[in-house]
């Protein structure tokens, strides 16, 4: 019973450090770049969109490779600050499940654009705060 419980506490530990190491800023130069969208996304977005940024087929779009991100960023900051409620197409696959918002400040919304338009191999540039200024808050 001890050894096996030994063995079980070395599973978890190895789990965790793997995990802990998959998302280190070293691994990741989208991290280490934009380490506050890093942190926002690990803490807000990654149970739907996942790890790897592919999302849930047909439930959650992806990220990683989104024609769709790709085409607007200031929609995406928007879509982040107040929710998404419409029906959209992301590469190919239809997606009508509402998000709800998920940052509070129009700041926090750009760190994690930023982040997600790089992470992934993602090639997708920047956003910068004054291009969202006038994106209105709504509650
Ligand atoms: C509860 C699950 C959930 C969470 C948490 C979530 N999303 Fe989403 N996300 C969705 C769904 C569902 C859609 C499709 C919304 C629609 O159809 O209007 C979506 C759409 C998007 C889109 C546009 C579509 C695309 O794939 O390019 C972006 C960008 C996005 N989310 C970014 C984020 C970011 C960044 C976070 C964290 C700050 C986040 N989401 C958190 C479920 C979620």
């Amino acid at each position: 019973m001890k050894k096996i419980m030994t063995l079980l506490t070395s599973l978890i530990i190895i789990g965790t450090t793997s995990i802990a190491f998959a998302t280190s800023p070293g691994d990741d130069p989208a991290a280490a770049k934009y380490p506050e969208g890093a942190k926002i996304y690990a803490a807000k977005c990654v149970a739907c969109h996942q790890v790897t940024g592919m999302g849930i087929p047909n439930a959650f779009p992806p990220l990683k490779g989104s024609d769709y991100l790709m085409a607007d960023k200031k929609r995406a900051v928007e879509q982040v600050l107040n929710g998404s409620h419409e029906e959209m197409v992301v590469n190919g696959v239809t997606y009508n499940m509402p998000m709800p918002f998920q940052v509070d400040t129009h700041q926090d919304a750009v760190h994690v654009i930023n982040y997600v338009l790089n992470a992934w191999g993602n090639n997708g540039g920047s956003i910068t705060l004054e291009d969202v200024k006038d994106i209105e808050k709504v509650r």
